[in-house]
């Protein structure tokens, strides 16, 4: 690892930041990710120099050389993180160390410069200071946190780059799904396969789930589910959110960690709540055609979707090529789902006693 765990920020901000009450009026129902606060984060790598010029400075497009191998080879990496406000009015953040160490193991399979971890996390808290007017106040909304790296050195040959441009955006966001259980389109695409890019939180990933997700839309789901590349069986997460499933026993399980899916951070935090619970929790391998047989069967009573994003948002059905399977009644939030729900939104609104010391106080 290059350069300072962190360094020095340049504070300019914004001299022309969105007037009151168009904020008010923006936050008031902010949508998913369109709008953005005033400022930005930039912080640039070079290789021999390490880190260096962190600064926050107003939102505003980049400047890109047409060259960078960003938009050549994507070498790209991002993390979604939130802020919460408080009912005392403070301004916290959920685990953004957990964010840091994932960011750091994307950058090292994406071959590129690492943030130091210390240096993500001030990044974050920065902005969050600087911006702290945006982070909305209602029950479902927070403010949404993008940290992302772009290669931005001038070169069309394939190899790591040797210049970084390291940079924290931040938009208010409500509920990513309404409030009704969510559609799932088990898809025929792959999303990762082994020794691939599964586990780090790459663009590319993403750029590769579009189509499953738009043919997912077509057949009237919101999201997609993706099975495991080898057999085509094993369920393994979505598109943008990891998966689990709660059985009639009370039991619950997740697929587990293999390296084609994302190391979820809210996955670990339920997992870690649903032992608390004393909820019987496997991270275990759950093939598609044992989904349809335990729905039908009834054994299957609930799955959710996790994710900051998504929070917990529950499903309601899959379609795909087996047909239709109905979990539950298909609709609404089962008992275990809302439990689990509700005891990870308490620590991170701050309503509840955070006893794994998640919770970061930013303000
Ligand atoms: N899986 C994928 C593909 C994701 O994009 C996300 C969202 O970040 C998740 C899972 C959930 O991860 P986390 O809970 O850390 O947000
Ligand atoms: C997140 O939850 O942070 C994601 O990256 C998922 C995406 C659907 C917004």
């Amino acid at each position: 690892m290059d350069s300072a765990t962190t360094l020095p920020f340049t504070l300019s901000p914004s001299t022309s930041p969105v007037p009151p009450q168009r904020r008010a009026e923006i936050l008031a129902n902010p949508g998913f990710g369109r709008v953005f606060t005033d400022n930005m984060v930039v912080i640039r790598y070079e290789e021999g120099k390490g880190w260096h010029d962190a600064r926050v400075q107003p939102y505003a497009p980049l400047s890109l050389d047409p060259a960078a191998a960003v938009l050549h080879y994507a070498q790209e990496i991002f993390e979604g993180m939130k802020a919460y406000r408080t009912a005392e009015g403070h301004i916290t953040l959920f685990r953004p160390q957990a964010n840091a160490a994932r960011f750091r193991k994307s950058a090292e399979r994406l071959a590129m410069a690492q943030v130091p971890e210390d240096l993500f996390v001030e990044a974050v808290r920065q902005l969050v200071r600087i911006d702290a007017a945006w982070v909305p106040g209602n029950p479902d909304e927070s403010l949404y946190i993008r940290p992302y790296m772009i290669a931005s050195e001038t070169f069309l040959g394939v190899k790591p780059a040797a210049q970084y441009l390291f940079m924290v955006i931040a938009s208010p966001v409500g509920a990513y799904f309404g409030e009704e259980a969510v559609s799932v389109w088990v898809s025929d695409f792959c999303r990762a396969a082994p020794g691939g890019t599964g586990e780090a939180k790459c663009g590319g990933n993403y750029a590769a789930s579009l189509m499953a997700q738009q043919e997912a839309k077509g057949h009237g789901c919101a999201q997609v589910l993706f099975l495991d590349a080898v057999e085509r069986r094993w369920i393994e997460e979505m598109g943008g959110m990891n998966v689990f499933f709660v059985f009639d026993d009370g039991s619950i399980a997740t697929p587990p960690l293999t390296g084609t899916i994302l190391r979820g951070i809210t996955r670990d935090s339920l997992l870690t709540l649903a032992r608390g619970m004393g909820l019987t929790v496997r991270e275990e391998r759950y093939a598609i055609d044992q989904l349809y047989a335990d729905a039908a069967s009834g054994r299957l009573k609930e799955v959710f979707a996790c994710g900051t994003a998504a929070v917990v948002s529950p499903i309601g059905r899959f379609r795909g090529h087996r047909g239709e399977a109905v979990i539950g009644t298909g609709a609404g939030i089962g008992p275990v789902t809302e439990k689990l729900r509700n005891a990870l939104i308490g620590i991170q609104r701050g309503t509840a006693p955070d006893p794994h010391g998640w919770v970061e106080r930013v303000l």
